[in-house]
């Protein structure tokens, strides 16, 4: 067996009295997107910032690309290309000038550079504000020409610390295609959010963390598999003939519950959605849709924690709708 791209065991990494880091350990294939979930405050930037050689770790071990980052942090430093969580362009530059400044500073001549630097602006469409100084760039544009800036020299490793936070729909999407062809072209790439959704549909595996510690980690089916809530959802518009309905699937189910225009039956499986059909037809009650909800990784997320995905670690209330989608508000 091939080591994988990035091996971490034991990590342990302490401010002051407080573990942030506390024995975390994963491997990450080459070739594949790994995503880091976790609430704010579960320890995904102090994890890349021993990965990436940003921070020394207390203890454990960490390897990229078959570089140790205690005993060769620059054979780690050369295999990795990294956007840190909040934007490291210069403002007073333009897009361009960001490019080739960072092309510069990783020794490219200043002809390669610029070639480089044409190429990514348009990539990451970019190439009409270009010449633009970056202080009248939107959020979405910033992040897209902090990526475009960690790509100037390809690395075997991406390292993407919150990609798509703040950004709307379509750059997110924009971003995800980036990845996706990233890892196509063979790029091992780790990635933290708190999109669960994203990771969802991005990742190869996912890693959950939460206070420091590893709770949960697999494929996304995996995760979902392993939380087990899947449920059959009845929806029906019509206020009273949902509480028809209610009626009828309560004396049978005691613990359904009723949600936004539908009503959720524990036991996602065909026999539970043939005898919610079957109840609710012979009562009369007419249905809008019934069918079989698997949960989603926020759902996992939810179950694994005990709070969503923007909930607080510290055991203050999560926010009521912590849902995959909803601006993470920081
Ligand atoms: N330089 C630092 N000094 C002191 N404490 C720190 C430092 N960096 C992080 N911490 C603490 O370590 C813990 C983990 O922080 P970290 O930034 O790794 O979390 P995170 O999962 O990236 O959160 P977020 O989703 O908000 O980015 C937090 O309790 C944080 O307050
Ligand atoms: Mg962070």
């Amino acid at each position: 067996m091939t080591e994988p791209m990035i091996q971490v065991e034991g990590l342990r990494k302490s401010f002051g009295k407080r573990a942030a880091v506390d024995g975390v350990s994963f491997g990450v294939p080459a070739g594949s997107v790994m995503g880091l979930l976790g609430p704010n405050g579960a320890g995904k930037t102090t994890v890349i910032n021993c990965l990436t050689t940003l921070l020394r770790p207390d203890a454990g071990r960490v390897s990229v690309a078959g570089f140790d980052v205690e005993r060769d942090p620059a054979g780690v430093r050369a295999s990795i290309a990294l956007t840190g969580q909040f934007a490291a362009v210069d403002q007073l530059l333009t897009g361009r000038q960001n490019l080739v400044l960072f092309g510069r500073l990783l020794r490219m001549s200043r002809r390669a550079a610029g070639e480089r630097a044409t190429e990514l602006l348009a990539r990451f469409d970019l190439a009409e504000s270009g010449d633009r100084g970056v202080r009248e760039y939107s959020g979405g544009m910033r992040r897209r020409l902090d990526l475009a800036a960690a790509l100037m020299v390809p690395r075997p490793v991406l390292v993407l610390d919150e990609p798509t936070t703040g950004l709307d729909p379509r750059s997110r999407h924009a971003m995800w295609r980036v990845v996706r062809e990233l890892r196509s072209a063979g790029t091992t790439v780790l990635l933290t959010t708190q999109y669960l959704e994203e990771a969802d549909r991005l990742a190869d595996g996912i890693v959950v963390v939460a206070r420091g510690k590893v709770i949960a980690t697999g494929t996304p089916e995996e995760l979902k598999g392993k939380v087990g809530v899947s449920v059959c959802e009845v929806r029906i518009d019509d206020e009273r003939a949902r509480r028809d309905a209610l009626v009828v699937l309560l004396d049978r189910w005691p613990d359904v519950t009723e949600g936004d225009g539908s009503i959720v039956v524990p036991g996602g499986d065909a026999r539970t959605l043939a005898e919610i059909v079957r109840r609710l037809t012979e009562a009369g009650v007419e249905t809008d849709n019934v069918a079989i909800r698997r949960p989603s990784l926020d759902d996992a997320f939810f179950a694994l924690t005990g709070h969503g995905a923007l909930g607080h670690h510290d055991g203050s209330p999560a926010a009521s709708n912590g849902r995959a989608g909803a601006g993470a508000g920081r």
